[in-house]
């Protein structure tokens, strides 16, 4: 690789020897090269300016101006350069604030080299995807995508219970029932992850058989991995023990979905509610994310943050569809507020049967198989047959499939800095 391809490293560290050991870990990789060193925030500013960097490993605690600020002040000016955090403090709060201030990735201390390079790696390989669809002609894009494969939709929330595997399981059902192109549904709440219940699905194999075989995988290895549910969706069942879920990495979710992509039509992601790198990998490779909500104040209030969040992390607005489950549920807020303060329209509802759906959990059999005549089957079926209709390239058309009610158009589409904590959760 010439010196012109190479991945061109910036290291901003207080710590002389933290910087000379990553120096160290970089010296020998043919596709990346070290470009300077800064030993604050300032200094780390005023040579990313200079230098143009690809990547800046940027530490948050220094002397002068921490990590966060100088990644707010890079990210906003240089939009070629980004930034991998570095701290000993894993914590979400820390999480939190570095994606808020532009961050792409978090790397905990210490970091074997492995870590540090895959994350190089990918953030550039991200930050690369990004020019190419921006720069690429709009034909030569949609052809590229119809060549290249399977669509797959994460399915989100930043706050736990609001529905995530209950759509995640009735919809893949739904596309199949729809489609009946090949279907395959993940579920990457990796700690407490429950598609096998809610599909009354029993298997020992499951991610975690693929975490020792990653340089393995290939369509052949997943489908032995996977179980067939009756719909005629493929399921790959999280760990059936919660302390494996650790050891699912980003780079295992991002490689399974890559592998999926060649042999299915349409993949459905079932997530944890985290910043998780496992979960971060598949909302990064969605080519749509689902971002579940409900008529509460401590959801509306996360998706709020998520939606800022999703701007640091480089997600095109269209990339984000939002879902309100449990629509008519009764409460004191109604959709227009909603769409008002987020200002992003909710691009699909579902309504809200308490008894039809925990029925249908305890059966093991989703509703749109068991009650399709029930109205979140209705609206599940609904969005299912709008989803295979959506094709990349197309997003602003997303508006044109899913028509609203007049009176649930939003008051507009722009994004506002909101500073809230996010709610942490299990898994
Ligand atoms: N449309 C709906 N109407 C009524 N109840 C619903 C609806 N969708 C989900 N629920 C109920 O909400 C609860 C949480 O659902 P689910 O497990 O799908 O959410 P989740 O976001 O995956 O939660 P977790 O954070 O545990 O993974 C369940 O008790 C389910 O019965
Ligand atoms: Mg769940």
């Amino acid at each position: 690789m010439d010196g012109q391809n190479k991945i061109r490293v910036l290291i901003v560290d207080d710590n002389p020897e933290n910087r000379e050991l990553v120096s160290k870990l970089l010296m020998f990789e043919g596709d990346m090269e070290v470009v300077g060193t800064a030993t604050n925030g300032q200094e780390g500013i005023a040579q990313s300016r200079a230098l143009l960097p690809d990547i800046v490993l940027m530490d948050i605690n220094m002397p002068d101006m921490d990590g966060i600020q100088a990644t707010e002040i890079i990210t906003s000016e240089l939009s070629g350069t980004s930034i991998i955090m570095m701290s000993v403090q894993g914590e979400q709060d820390y999480l939190r604030r570095s994606m808020l201030a532009g961050a792409r990735e978090f790397l905990v201390k210490p970091f074997g080299s492995d870590e540090l390079l895959k994350s190089i790696r990918h953030v550039h390989r991200l930050e690369s995807g990004k020019k190419k669809l921006i720069y690429m002609p709009q034909g030569q894009q949609q052809a590229d995508d119809e060549e290249s494969s399977g669509r797959v939709f994460a399915i989100f929330s930043p706050k736990g219970g609001v529905g995530r595997t209950t759509i995640a399981c009735n919809l893949a059902v739904a596309l199949k029932q729809a489609t009946n192109k090949r279907v395959a549904l993940v579920d990457g709440s990796l700690t407490f992850g429950d598609i096998g219940v809610v599909l009354n699905l029993l298997s020992n194999k499951t991610i975690y058989d693929l975490v020792s075989r990653i340089d393995e995988i290939d369509g052949e290895l997943l489908s032995d991995v996977m179980i067939g549910h009756t719909s005629g969706v493929r399921v790959l069942l999280a760990p059936s023990q919660p302390e494996h879920a650790d050891l699912v990495s980003g780079d295992l979710m991002r490689r399974v979905i890559g592998e999926l992509r060649k042999s299915f039509d349409y993949i459905i992601v079932d997530t944890a509610a985290s910043f998780a790198d496992a979960t971060l990998s598949v909302t990064d490779v969605a080519d749509r994310i689902l971002l579940i909500m409900t008529l509460e104040m401590t959801s509306i209030r996360d998706i709020k943050v998520y939606l800022e969040v999703s701007n640091k992390l480089g997600y095109a607005p269209e990339k984000l569809i939002l879902l309100l489950n449990r629509a008519d549920a009764k409460t004191m807020i109604d959709v227009q507020t909603v769409e008002a303060t987020l200002r992003h329209k909710i691009d699909f509802s579902i309504s809200s049967d308490p008894r039809a759906v925990s029925h249908s959990i305890n059966q093991g059999v989703p509703l749109v198989i068991s009650t399709r005549d029930n109205q979140v089957s209705k609206d599940i079926v609904s969005m299912a047959k709008s989803l295979t209709a959506l094709k990349l390239g197309e997003v602003e058309e997303k508006d044109k499939i899913a028509p609203k009610k007049k009176e649930e158009q939003p008051q507009g589409s722009t994004r506002s800095r909101f500073h809230l904590p996010l709610t942490s959760n299990r898994g």
